[in-house]
């Protein structure tokens, strides 16, 4: 007995010490086939085959043992095999290869004839080949091939992108075609050596991003490198030899990555023992600041603001008309002609990512000051720069020809940039307005801060009422799912009302003879996620009670059913009678006022006096319900955005919303205030007074024409576009046409043109420009107060014809196209 076991664990042990040694170093005798893998010697990184699929496609590759599907490099990504035949072996000229059934090679090594080679996977994830230290010497690590060479998504500590200047030979990272494909994806993170070198992402060759030039600490579109530069050491090296960027971890681990991920974003991410779990530290494109040119030439991206783009000070926008709807490709061009021999200065942008450099000239052994002289004595050159940060700023970068995808950032760098004389006069005001800039930059940091910390109290918050209200909430009483089915007779096709967003809509009649309507939420429309954030809001919507708001009477919850119980609403929608032929004549004027007061009432209370202060996001006629005595009732909060009084407006990637109802700044950048809400209620406004849906809005206009890239007949749509034809009328002193035809009792033109004027006040393109409900109810309802004089509203900006050079430059900025997709695909 006891020789048996002891016999069993002999065996054991020879076993593991074989196995153990088949999977640290491969020698020429050993191969790796589909199965077996290779360790490194501590266990982080393994090598081995993966990948699944019909038609089955295997690839070899490295993956942290932690996280196995987390793969850091393949070798075989544009060759997969098509079974598991493939082996791994280093074949007689000591080459390492990769070999299908039929021994093909399918990937190899470079050849080395070194005497007795073997690979190695390393504790750092490099796959290395070695010939036998002749010398002994353990610090010889020159490797004949090693996988560090030739990265596939990721970037290790250790690991570098970038080039050698002496043989031209080039690491850069490639993203995968999908997340199970490591295939060859269409984006790219390389090193461009022009110029004052910088890394780019491209999507199929076409710039995306940049990180801006290294400045002697990080790179000028990357402050936040400073945030974490205890962690890592960066290393990036220009030399006669090399130009290349890496990094390591300074604490020895080799458990973080920087990864260029399939949809192109940039992520740096850190393993964290304690909870097991990959955390992102950074990641870009942050913003639609950051991706490339969104401003087009000469003209500074800022994300905090309500414009995006600006030209930069001496420069306006090539076509003001486009720039207005913000088409901003084209970007700006000078307002002055530079005289070269004499008369042009510079004047300082402050906190700035310095512009491609592509182009761009660096000397590192002058200063700024002779920088400045070296670019005010060349006449291309159009601006310049300290090339190293440190030090009080030493050596220097200029520019020649355009500025392109400028943005301001925290943290940023100064830019001198050239403009003439006459454009310099007022430099008093120009330090202020630099001030100003860097002030506002700043103050918007410190909101976003007070936001993000905002934002999660309130998450936090919503996520306790939202356990409250399915529980026990006091205040909203429970339907049984029996009684709902019996009110609506079995949700019969008979009693169906409306079809909402998040499913249909069902009359019903409770058995104390109450009308109720019935919100039926379909699965299969919404997430579970987004079903739960909308019953959160829901939630906060149940405690708000006004005479223009919709009350919500209750919910039923049983199984997979979610429903909302709402009072029943006898006369339907608006929509349902201004756009009807019959019965917009039952429609008057007092009635219509009435509406139109009531309308702005209710969202004066979603805006400032309720408890909870919202945006709802999407009012328009068909949102608007009536009651028996046609008291509006302002209904469909799913879309509804909860905002403190502290926050101005909320930047958000989905945009949803209503075409023809959307603010500019909505749905062309996605912020959201309670400016857009007032937007849309302006839109409101002037159908109820025409008795017209605005149906061609030019916003929808600029999306289809990026998208299908065909030229459209302007008329079309401006002819039904009620913004278009109140502005028109107003300028011509004929605003009273505008009224409905239908509308028959009296009329009296003060009060119409009192509530066009409002209705143009809010449709101004600047959203501070556009009032606030509190000044909209009060200019609505007394004769006394004067108005200010509307702008002309952004739709009426007249767009020339088609350029093929805009067309063209829409299609390569990507924000524009990603932005506006995403407001078309908004309900
Ligand atoms: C792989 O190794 C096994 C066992 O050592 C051997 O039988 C097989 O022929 C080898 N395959 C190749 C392709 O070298
Ligand atoms: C798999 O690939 C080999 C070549 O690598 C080819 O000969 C064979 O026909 C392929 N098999 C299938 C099922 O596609
Ligand atoms: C090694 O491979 C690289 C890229 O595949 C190639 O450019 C280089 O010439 C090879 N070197 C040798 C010695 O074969
Ligand atoms: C390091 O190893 C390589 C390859 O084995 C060899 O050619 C080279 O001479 C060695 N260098 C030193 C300093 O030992
Ligand atoms: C930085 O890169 C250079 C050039 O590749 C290399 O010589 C140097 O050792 C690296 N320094 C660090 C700290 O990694
Ligand atoms: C790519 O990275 C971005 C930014 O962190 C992230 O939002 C996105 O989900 C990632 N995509 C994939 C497919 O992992
Ligand atoms: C440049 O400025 C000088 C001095 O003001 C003036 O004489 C000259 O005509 C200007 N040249 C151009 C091309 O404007
Ligand atoms: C660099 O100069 C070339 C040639 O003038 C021009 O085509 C290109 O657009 C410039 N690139 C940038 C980023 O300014």
């Amino acid at each position: 007995m006891k020789s048996a076991s002891h016999q069993l664990f002999f065996i054991l042990f020879t076993l593991f010490t074989i196995s153990a040694a088949a999977i640290d170093i491969l020698d020429r005798t050993q191969n790796i086939t589909d199965g077996q893998t290779l360790v490194s010697p501590s266990g982080i990184f393994e090598l081995g085959f993966f990948g699944s699929g019909l038609p089955t496609k295997r690839f070899l590759g490295i993956w942290y043992k932690v996280t196995p599907n987390v793969i850091v490099w393949v070798a075989n990504r544009d060759r997969p095999l098509n079974d598991s035949s493939g082996v791994l072996a280093i074949n007689d000229k000591g080459v390492l290869v990769l070999l299908d059934r039929s021994t093909n090679v399918i990937f190899s090594s470079n050849s080395s004839n070194a005497i007795n080679p073997t690979v190695q996977l390393l504790d750092s994830g490099n796959l290395v080949l070695k010939a036998q230290s002749t010398t002994n010497d353990p610090s010889n690590n020159t490797f004949i091939w090693q996988s560090f060479d030739y990265p596939s998504n990721t970037m290790l500590p250790g690991m570098k992108v970038g080039k050698n200047l002496k043989t031209g030979f080039e690491r850069s990272l490639s993203s995968w075609k999908s997340s199970d494909d490591p295939t060859r994806g269409d984006y790219t993170y390389s090193m461009d050596t022009q110029g004052s070198p910088e890394l780019y992402m491209r999507n199929l060759g076409r710039p995306v991003y940049r990180t801006g030039p290294w400045n002697g600490l990080r790179f000028s579109g990357i402050p936040e490198m400073t945030t974490y530069e205890n962690m890592f050491d960066f290393n990036f090296t220009a030399s006669s030899e090399e130009i290349t960027y890496g990094y390591g971890d300074k604490q020895g681990s080799s458990m973080s990555r920087v990864v260029l991920n399939e949809t192109g974003d940039m992520q740096r991410l850190v393993w964290d023992q304690s909870t097991q779990s990959w955390n992102q530290f950074w990641s870009a494109p942050k913003d639609q600041c950051d991706f490339y040119a969104k401003c087009g030439p000469f003209a500074a991206c800022n994300a905090n603001d309500a414009m995006v783009c600006s030209c930069l000070k001496g420069f306006n926008p090539k076509s003001q008309a486009e720039w207005n709807m913000r088409l901003t490709a084209e970007g700006c061009q000078r307002r002055t002609q530079l005289n070269c021999s004499n008369g042009d200065g510079f004047y300082v942008l402050k906190g700035v990512k310095l512009p491609d450099t592509h182009n761009a000239t660096a000397d590192q052994s002058i200063n700024l000051d002779r920088c400045g002289n070296k670019c005010a004595g060349d006449c291309s050159c159009t601006a310049y720069a300290s090339a190293d940060i440190r030090e009080g700023g030493t050596g220097c970068v200029t520019w020649s020809g355009e500025l392109t995808d400028l943005r301001y950032t925290d943290g940023g760098q100064d830019l001198y940039i050239k403009v003439a004389k006459s454009e310099l006069d007022t430099s008093n005001t120009h330090k202020t307005h630099v001030v100003v800039i860097a002030a506002v930059t700043t103050i918007s940091i410190l909101l976003l801060l007070s936001v993000g910390f905002l934002f999660w109290r309130k998450r936090r918050a919503m996520r306790l009422v939202g356990r409250t209200f399915f529980l026990r909430d006091p205040e909203l009483p429970a339907f049984d799912l029996e009684t709902v089915m019996l009110a609506t007779g079995n949700f019969s096709k008979a009693n169906k009302i409306g079809e909402g967003g998040f499913g249909d809509v069902y009359k019903g009649k409770l058995q104390d003879g109450h009308e109720i309507a019935v919100k039926r939420l379909s699965e299969n429309k919404y997430s579970s996620q987004g079903l739960k954030q909308f019953m959160n809001e829901v939630i906060l919507i149940a405690k708000l009670q006004h005479r223009n708001l919709i009350r919500l009477l209750g919910y039923c919850s049983r199984g997979k059913e979610r429903m909302l119980i709402y009072e029943y609403m006898s006369n339907k929608s608006l929509d349902f009678f201004i756009f009807d032929e019959r019965r917009r004549t039952f429609l008057n004027w007092k009635m219509r006022l009435d509406i139109i007061l009531g309308i702005a009432r209710g969202v004066l209370y979603l805006h400032q006096e309720s408890r909870v202060n919202i945006i709802h996001r999407d009012l328009k006629a068909a949102n608007i319900l009536l009651d028996g005595e046609m008291v509006p009732k302002i209904s469909d909060f799913g879309t509804a955005r909860l905002l403190r009084g502290d926050e101005p407006e909320i930047n958000t990637q989905t945009v949803v919303g209503t075409r023809g109802y959307m603010s500019p700044e909505y749905a062309m950048d996605g912020k959201v205030s309670v400016k857009s809400d007032v937007y849309s209620f302006g839109v409101l406004l002037l159908e109820i007074i025409s008795g017209e849906r605005n149906e061609g809005h030019l916003l929808a206009y600029v999306s289809i024409r990026i998208i299908k890239q065909n030229a459209i007949n302007l008329s079309n749509y401006t002819n039904s576009d009620i913004i278009f034809q109140a502005w028109n009328l107003w300028l011509e002193g004929n605003s009273h046409k505008l009224l409905d035809g239908a509308i028959g009792g009296p009329c009296p033109a003060s009060e119409i043109l009192r509530c066009i004027q409002v209705g143009l006040l809010c449709v101004q393109e600047c959203p501070d420009d556009r009032p606030e409900m509190d000044s909209i109810v009060l200019m609505l309802a007394s004769e006394n107060i004067i108005l200010s004089e509307p702008k002309k509203p952004v739709v009426c900006t007249s767009v020339g014809p088609l350029r093929n050079g805009v067309l063209n430059g829409m299609n390569e900025s990507h924000s524009v196209n990603h932005l506006t997709i995403t407001s078309l695909e908004g309900r």
